[in-house]
């Protein structure tokens, strides 16, 4: 069945927003999975602008399901790395990270000659990690992925969701036909490379209908849409409404 990971980093936001000790994203992690998520996932950043050190080692303690920890693996001495071998989460996926942005633009640049990335892999499997890669849908970088000893990619669906908005219901808009087929094929790659299928970023209550048929999907990360719907209605409930789309 396919698992559902929810991004707990905007509660982490809202408690920095004060640099003070609530809402706790620990708390919201428990009720998350109360409500049926198959796993948390946060992304510790170099800055540490919304998800801290603590939070990792709390949800490491107390999480349930699959802890899914995301960080760049080319970290500039932040710790970030470290953090994740001495935790050892569940699961890592490998983002890009860029100072001024608001969320996490386009997927990972991968090259079978970055020898920071494949160690960075190569360390957390050896920890018993499983890891991911936050990637464009491109075939060659799922393809790229897997070389590099990968056990998942996860497609960024962020261009898809954005052309899904442009297209104001208009399932025929060429630009919606173009970003749903680029992830049919990455999702095809992926099946004939033999590495697992995720997905995530910009996928709401009202878009994710439009992925659910892609072939081998495994997980999918959802964030901004589940706790914007959790601040009006609760945690639980926003993660049960997406888990019964889902279904
Ligand atoms: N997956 C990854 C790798 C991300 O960086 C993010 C955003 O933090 C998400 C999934 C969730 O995206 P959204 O908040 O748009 O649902």
């Amino acid at each position: 069945m396919l698992k559902l990971g929810v991004n707990i980093d905007h509660v982490a936001t809202i408690r920095q927003a004060r640099r003070t000790i609530e809402p706790d994203p620990v708390a919201a992690a428990a009720l998350a999975e109360l409500g049926g998520a198959d796993g948390i996932t946060i992304h510790l950043r170099q800055d540490r602008r919304h998800i801290l050190d603590r939070d990792v080692r709390m949800l490491r303690d107390t999480v349930q399901g699959v802890l899914n920890l995301e960080l760049a693996p080319h970290e500039h001495g932040s710790g970030v790395v470290e953090l994740a071998k001495i935790m050892k989460p569940d699961q890592a996926c490998l983002v890009p990270e860029h100072r001024a942005e608001v969320t996490t633009e386009g997927g990972l640049r991968i090259s079978a000659e970055d020898g920071v990335l494949r160690s960075v892999i190569d360390d957390l499997k050896t920890r018993g990690v499983l890891v991911s890669l936050f990637i464009e849908p491109d075939p060659a970088v799922v393809r790229l992925s897997k070389q590099l000893g990968a056990d998942a990619v996860e497609l960024h669906t962020g261009a898809w969701a954005e052309a899904w908005l442009a297209a104001r219901g208009r399932d025929d808009d060429p630009e919606l036909v173009r970003q749903v087929q680029r992830l049919e094929t990455a999702a095809q790659a992926a099946g004939e490379a033999g590495i697992r299928l995720h997905a995530g970023h910009g996928i709401t209550y009202r878009n994710i209908g439009g992925i659910l048929h892609l072939p081998g999907l495994r997980e999918l990360n959802i964030g901004h849409s589940i706790i914007s719907r959790a601040v009006l209605v609760g945690m639980t409930q926003a993660v049960r409404d997406m888990k019964d789309l889902m279904r």
